[in-house]
């Protein structure tokens, strides 16, 4: 049952304002640390989309360089694992869990989730226009796991962007199974998220 990984590193950092990939937390760039993480937790070979050494190249939208990366993967693979460089934070017991769920084999992908704990509102510029009920709304967070036909599959049935990589098995039709996220596996979007992390490295590992 091989597994393997893409660790998507691209992207132009608009809101962080430059380079997010390279940003160090705890001394370390950010997707080295999102590379390690899918190694210790147990997949065998992983592809880094971006300008990093050994990295291929990402194109212009997120799915873009996850498909750069399908490229690039050995195509006897069965299972592949796609983390966001941005999630420094995630654990290997999380990989362990998306990987434990996924073999089971009845599902084409596995996401993390946590549950929303803020109200959720919907507002047009300063005004509120109405409340979401929150009752089955979850947050989703990388690394998602995948059936890799699936993922390859759902890659080729449209073009339409996506902001993750599970919506796409969702518009196939395909199943996509939860595990428990983790609160701390944040997503650097912001350069103040990069002192967040740090202080979040050192409740973790402490
Ligand atoms: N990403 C990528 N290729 C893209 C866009 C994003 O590889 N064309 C990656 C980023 O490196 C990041 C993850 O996808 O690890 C999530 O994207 P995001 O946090 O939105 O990063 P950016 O798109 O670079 O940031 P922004 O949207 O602020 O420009
Ligand atoms: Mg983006």
């Amino acid at each position: 049952m091989t597994t393997v990984g893409i660790v998507v590193a691209a992207g132009r950092g608009e809101r962080f304002g430059g380079e997010k990939h390279a940003a160090l937390v705890g001394g370390v760039p950010l997707w080295r640390r999102a590379r390690e993480v899918l190694m210790t937790g147990g997949v065998e070979r992983v592809i880094v989309v971006g300008d990093v050494p050994g990295g291929v190249p990402g194109g212009d939208r997120r799915r873009d360089s996850v498909a750069a990366g399908l490229t690039a993967l050995p195509t006897d693979a069965e299972w592949v694992l796609v983390h966001d460089a941005a999630r420094p934070l995630a654990t290997p017991h999380l990989v362990v869990r998306i990987l434990q769920r996924l073999h089971v084999g009845d599902v084409d992908a596995v996401v993390p989730v946590v549950a929303v704990r803020d109200t959720i509102k919907r507002a047009e510029g300063p005004i509120v226009r109405e409340t979401v009920p929150r009752e089955g709304l979850v947050a989703v967070q990388t690394p998602q796991g995948f059936r890799l036909s699936a993922l390859r599959e759902a890659q080729a049935a449209s073009d339409e962007d996506a902001s993750d990589d599970a919506v796409l098995i969702e518009r196939a039709g395909g199943r996509v199974a939860t595990v428990p996220g983790e609160p701390a596996n944040l997503k650097v979007t912001y350069p103040a998220d990069l002192d967040l992390a740090a202080a979040l490295l050192g409740v973790i590992d402490g």
